[in-house]
């Protein structure tokens, strides 16, 4: 997907709702990647002024989070592609430093900084994670931490296995894309292979597997197309344009649906 297709969806539809999270996945999976960072003993006040870079941290929610969790003085900086995520960030967060740009182009910004805690949350379905490995190594301060938090393609089943339906396949244009195409890596297992690779040490890895409930289609758009969930799938096959008539036959039936995300959280420490 275009780094410029993600950029609009993100500022024109996604940053004013990003926040009302909805089904709270995005909350506890950020709550669950702190619990980590606090089992670790990285957020006591015992420890000097922790720095942290957030790549693709939206409305800043996790770094608002950890300031509010940590005993530990946090010095927050993040860079995203969204000019309007950034700007509810700052509101948030008013010492963030902030950039505005491609985290594939991690390396040009806050040269000579090194970080104690770097974060991609969320991000890694845009910036591959292969890609960003080696460039948050050469960030991070001798003994700094890795949070990873991100969907798999193990999530979503029994959507998929709905979106396969042939009168939605007639409804929209033939074809329906993949879901995988927006979401990745593949498992735990790649995360850690991945990790293990590219010089760290994983001190905590988990999969959490949160149950999704969309009563109908409105439920359904509000998490996954102004949630920012699923927002390129939609835009492809033109459910957010869809008629009345078209929801109708949806809501009778795709909906409702539960279903289960599958998100993996890991947290590594940089081998020297
Ligand atoms: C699902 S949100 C996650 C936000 C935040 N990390 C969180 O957990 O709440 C994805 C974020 O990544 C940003 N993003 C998407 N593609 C990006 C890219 N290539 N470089 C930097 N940020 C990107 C989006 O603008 C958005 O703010």
């Amino acid at each position: 997907m275009e780094s410029a297709v993600i950029q609009r969806q993100y500022d024109d539809v996604i940053a004013t709702q990003y926040d009302h999270d909805p089904q709270n996945t995005t909350g506890d999976s950020l709550d669950s990647a702190l619990d980590h960072l606090a089992a670790a003993g990285l957020l006591s006040d015992v420890l000097p002024v922790m720095r942290v870079l957030d790549i693709g941290m939206g409305t800043g929610m996790f770094l608002a989070k950890l300031r509010e969790r940590s005993q530990r003085a946090i010095e927050p900086y993040g860079i995203d592609i969204s000019r309007q995520m950034v700007a509810i960030a700052q509101r948030k967060i008013p010492d963030l430093v902030a950039a505005i740009d491609d985290g594939a182009n991690l390396e040009h910004h806050f040269q000579g900084e090194q970080f104690e805690l770097i974060a991609t949350h969320f991000v890694t379905g845009f910036v591959p994670m292969t890609h960003l490995a080696p460039r948050i190594h050469s960030k991070l301060a001798a003994d700094g931490v890795w949070s990873f938090v991100g969907g798999t393609t193990a999530g979503y089943r029994e959507l998929r296995r709905r979106a396969g339906h042939p009168v939605l396949r007639l409804l929209f244009g033939g074809r329906v894309p993949d879901l995988q195409d927006v979401i990745c890596p593949g498992s735990e297992r790649e995360v850690v292979t991945v990790l293990e690779q590219t010089g760290f040490e994983v001190l905590q890895a988990k999969t959490l597997e949160p149950k999704l409930s969309f009563p109908d289609f409105d439920s359904f758009m509000e998490f996954a197309y102004h949630g920012g969930w699923l927002t390129p799938f939609i835009e492809e096959i033109g459910l957010h344009r869809s008629r009345r008539w078209q929801q109708t036959i949806l809501n009778r039936l795709v909906f409702p649906v539960v279903d289960h995300h599958n998100i993996v959280l890991a947290l590594a420490r940089r081998r020297p």
